[in-house]
């Protein structure tokens, strides 16, 4: 019965749902889930229920509402402060978003597309100096979207270790503490930086929106802290998983690799169908405000919602051959960068990255290939966005 299904689980195979949840495929579209304090809420796993849902106004994201869901320990560290955006409902939410938007445009993201390519090209020249082996996470997949992130806001990139190491704590400390302590520490870091930035003024999006809101009393340093944590956490881990569990699954699909190869004008919709087939962000948090009726149940007020990103992506409702890795199926509109007002601010600048990483890696090491049994390259467990923890590789 899929009223004993645990959420989250460690997946089976990194580019997979876990097995766990097969119960919860091709059922209902909701359905209940237990978190790891016993508590049952709801988990949404049917593609137009999804959206639905995310697009409600009746539902919160606010994390200080007692009855938001907490699916593992390290949540409850989340609550000491407020994230901005994410953990925010509109209106306050929209005057936040709309500060940054200016940011993130199709535009602003072009410009930096020649940028990020310098940027990959220069690692793959290193990579390829010390080859003919590589752990390629930590030569390649978290250091490009670390760059561009700093060369974005105007974070200097000499500190990347610390906020690298911090952004993991945050996002996947064990413990509540360990995430209170890194955002403690990457405030202190941020509050520094926005310091010297005023009197010395650079040319990054922060440095934008210290002379246009802060300088101008919009808003305090305490909310620029709380949109420039979120950038920078936001900006790189997830990404660089996309890179790395990207690169892993291409790996391990010769013909659809041969394919992109062979045909690279696809590969901006190869990034597009690697989004849904990975779905990396697997579980989005919501906790309904009133009762609604939806898919043949009632959501009852205050009821914890979580969103299997993994299985609605693969409703085969919508997605033919939900399991297979396809780069001509019909657009199904996945929802790997969520739905509604929360939906990524960063897709498009995510998305030239991965394309840009993606091309080059394939381009200049035709002969890429796994350099460890693929069964024990590890891989990050299922509280956390799914990604690689270590890729060995060899060409
Ligand atoms: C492939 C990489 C990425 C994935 C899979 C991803 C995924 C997501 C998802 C699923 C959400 C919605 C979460 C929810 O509704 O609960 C989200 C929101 C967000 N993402 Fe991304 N993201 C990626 C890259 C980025 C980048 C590069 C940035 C910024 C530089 C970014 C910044 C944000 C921000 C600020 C939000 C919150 C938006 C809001 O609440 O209005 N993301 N992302």
């Amino acid at each position: 019965m899929s009223e004993t299904v645990a959420f989250p689980q460690d997946r089976t195979c990194p580019y997979h749902p876990p097995a766990g949840y097969a119960p919860l495929r091709g059922g209902r579209p909701l359905s209940r889930v237990t978190l790891f304090d016993g508590r049952s809420v709801w988990v949404v796993t049917g593609h137009a229920e999804a959206r639905a849902l995310l697009s409600d106004g009746r539902l919160s994201a606010d994390r200080e509402n007692a009855a938001f869901p907490m699916p593992t320990p390290r949540f409850k560290g989340l609550k000491v402060r407020r994230a901005a955006l994410l953990g925010v409902d509109d209106p306050e939410h929209n005057t936040q978003r709309r500060m940054l938007i200016p940011g993130f445009t199709l535009k602003r993201t072009a410009a930096l597309r020649p940028r990020i390519r310098a940027t990959v090209d220069r690692l793959l020249d290193e990579m390829v100096a010390a080859g003919p082996r590589a752990e390629l996470v930590g030569a390649f997949a978290l250091p490009v979207p670390s760059m561009v992130i700093c060369a974005l806001l105007g974070v200097p990139y000499e500190d990347h270790e610390f906020f690298e190491g911090q952004s993991r704590r945050l996002l996947r400390g064990p413990e509540a503490a360990d995430v209170e302590d890194a955002r403690r520490q990457l405030d202190a870091y941020l509050v520094g930086l926005i310091g010297r930035k005023r009197r010395e003024p650079g040319d990054g999006l922060l440095d934008e929106l210290i002379a246009q809101r802060l300088e101008t009393g919009t808003i305090d340093v305490e909310e620029l802290v709380a949109l420039a944590v979120i950038l920078l956490v936001a900006g790189h881990e997830t990404t660089a998983n996309m890179i790395s569990l990207g690169t892993f699954t291409l790996l391990r699909h010769p013909e659809q690799l041969a394919e992109l190869r062979a045909e690279p004008t696809l590969m901006p919709t190869a990034v597009e169908e690697l989004m849904r087939f990975l779905s990396i962000a697997d579980g989005m948090l919501r906790v309904a405000t009133e009762d609604i009726e939806i898919g043949g149940v009632t959501v009852r007020a205050d009821d914890g919602i979580v969103f299997s990103t993994s299985v609605i992506n693969r409703d085969a409702a919508v997605f033919a051959e939900p399991d297979a890795l396809d780069w001509h199926r019909p657009n199904g509109h996945h929802v790997a960068f969520g739905f509604g007002i929360h939906q990524c601010l960063g897709q498009n600048l995510a998305r030239a990255e991965m394309e840009i990483a993606l091309t080059a890696l394939f381009e200049r090491l035709p002969g890429l290939r796994l350099a460890a049994d693929p069964d024990h390259i590890p891989f990050k467990p299922g509280d956390t966005i799914q990604g690689m923890v270590e890729l060995p590789v060899a060409w």
